[in-house]
């Protein structure tokens, strides 16, 4: 298997909104994150990928661009923008811009000029339909709850939008839209950047027939033959290896809407000459049962053996935060936060860490939906409402799932606004702010910071950890997780407790754990017999 740095990278998404605020606007932007830099470097991530930072109306966060030469003027100049490069590459940490290139926004100039008429040079850029007798051309509803198809009052037919209605999509049939899109990429890569996320690029080719779902509300669940992984896609990810990617040396991530590890291999096989990996996003879905997440995770690591590849991520600025999810965001907080890093950090995926995971950032409930920032939210909340519920059981049903839940202000200090900001933050920051942030952090020598930086220093320091063998030792067990890493005679086990019960340690693994010793541990003093709620254990074996 080849060996190259985006394997061994660790990659940190950055929220840029919800990150550091720099002039008292209460929006994060990119002098904010290079006030950051040095916190970055001492994490040890190779490195960042930013969500979007290019001009736009906001309707989605920056995940609808108007302009994708431009930074958003929230977020500060391309002046700016240099200078972020500069500090990041000269700290040894690499950019990941995200490619937002399914849909534009539609006060893109593209789309401004396709909409003026039916015969507009630009018309084409964007897939338009007639209408079945005064009404949309299928039933397809939008990932955001509305119906996936729009009109604009110069013409009388309707355009597609897999999100927003003021999020339209790029018509990737034509050669013209590939073209500019691939012009553009190539203007960040001279600019510096070293690679790209790429935003819900499985959804770029479309079914063609447009032809009704049987049940149009499970969106994501037809996604899998209805929008996703139509044919064409793979076509398209070639050419654009061709005509751009492969040019640099650079690192390519898709996020594939209804990805699991078979159709995934697809896009990460470097014989395809596609992209490098995509997320392994099937598993940011699952709760319990373990079992389940365990078997995804075996499947995932089993492409490393076919010449592919993947992205680990435990969470993103789309699901609600971690700890609260898969965990105990409550008396285990820490333990959970620090045990769901073990796992994480010593999976053969290049893993992603979100933004404030490193301190244990939780859920946040707000009590009113005035309080909720989110597009989808409140598109959920309307639909809810619709359907009978009442305003507060509408809130109650959203709050745990919400996307905001993990773009509140990153938590710097004690101090007003958790340090973000030194005017009103555009979302409201988590109360939790005056016990959790980064700088209590710094100053407990037992932190989750500080786990996750031992954590990343030994991933650094242990390639095996990458590289080798992954055998699950507890395939069927709900409550322990507990593989065995082998690579070059070196041997590695992994232990941890997934549930906020005590946990006896089967004799057989005990057994197993003889000729190792405890390497790294999220717990002060750790018993043979059995592992405290959330423990987690990384053995080596001795002498090796
Ligand atoms: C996925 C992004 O991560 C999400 O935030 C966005 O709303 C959709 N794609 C649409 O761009
Ligand atoms: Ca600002």
């Amino acid at each position: 298997m080849k060996q190259t740095w985006w394997k061994e990278a660790v990659i940190y998404q950055i929220y840029p909104r919800s990150f550091k605020d720099s002039n008292g606007d209460g929006i994060g932007d990119l002098p904010g994150i290079v006030e950051k830099l040095d916190y970055l470097q001492a994490l040890g991530i190779d490195m960042v990928w930013f969500s979007p930072i290019y001009a736009s109306p906001n309707v989605d966060n920056g995940y609808d661009i108007s302009n994708y030469y431009k930074i958003m003027d929230e977020l500060g100049t391309m002046q700016d923008w240099e200078t972020l490069l500069e500090g990041l590459h000269s700290r040894g940490i690499k950019m990941m811009l995200d490619l937002v290139i399914n849909h534009t926004s539609d006060q893109h100039e593209w789309f401004q000029e396709a909409k003026s008429s039916k015969t507009n040079p630009k018309r084409d850029f964007y897939i338009w339909r007639q209408g079945k007798e005064d009404s949309r051309p299928n039933n397809w509803k939008s990932f955001f709850t509305v119906p996936a198809w729009s009109q604009t009052p110069e013409t009388d037919d309707w355009y597609l939008h897999l999100f927003d209605p003021r999020q339209p999509d790029l018509n990737w049939k034509n050669s013209e839209v590939r073209e500019e899109i691939y012009r553009m990429m190539r203007w960040w890569l001279d600019k510096g950047v070293d690679g790209f996320r790429m935003d819900v690029i499985n959804l770029i080719a479309k079914d063609d027939n447009f032809a009704d779902f049987p049940n149009p509300d499970a969106v994501f669940e037809m996604s899998e033959g209805g929008y996703a992984n139509r044919p064409g896609v793979h076509d398209y990810l070639h050419e654009m290896y061709e005509k751009v990617l492969k040019h640099y040396n650079i690192v390519s991530v898709g996020e594939c809407v209804g990805v699991n590890p078979e159709n995934g291999l697809l896009f990460s096989q470097s014989s395809r000459q596609e992209l490098h990996m995509p997320f392994a996003m099937n598993i940011l879905w699952e709760a319990p049962p373990l079992s389940k997440i365990k078997k995804y995770l075996r499947e995932w690591a089993a492409h490393i053996n076919q010449d592919g590849w993947y992205g680990l991520p435990l969470g993103a600025h789309d699901y609600a935060r971690q700890v609260s999810r898969f965990g105990n965001d409550q008396e285990h907080r820490e333990v959970c936060a620090k045990a769901l890093a073990t796992l994480l950090l010593t999976n053969p995926g290049t893993p992603f860490l979100y933004q404030g995971d490193e301190i244990g950032m939780t859920n946040v409930a707000f009590s009113s939906e005035k309080d909720y920032r989110d597009i989808q939210f409140f598109n959920e909340y309307e639909d809810l409402l619709k359907n009978g519920k009442s305003p507060q059981e509408a809130l109650l049903q959203l709050q745990p799932t919400s996307r905001d839940n993990s773009r509140t202000p990153m938590q710097w200090t004690a101090e007003p606004s958790a340090g973000f900001t030194t005017g009103t933050p555009w979302i409201k920051v988590n109360p939790n702010y005056l016990e959790i942030n980064v700088e209590n952090n710094e100053t407990n020598p037992h932190s989750i910071l500080q786990y996750y930086r031992q954590l990343i220093a030994y991933r650094k320091t242990n390639k095996g950890l990458i590289y080798g063998k992954y055998q699950d030792l507890l395939p069927e067990d709900e409550s322990l997780y507990c593989v065995e890493r082998t690579w070059e005679g070196q041997a590695w086990i992994i232990l941890l407790n997934y549930t906020s019960q005590i946990q006896p340690i089967p004799t057989v693994i005990q057994q197993n754990l003889l000729p190792f010793q405890v390497a790294l541990s999220n717990v002060a003093q750790s018993e043979n017999s059995k592992l405290i709620p959330w423990e987690a254990r990384v053995y080596q074996r001795e002498g090796a």
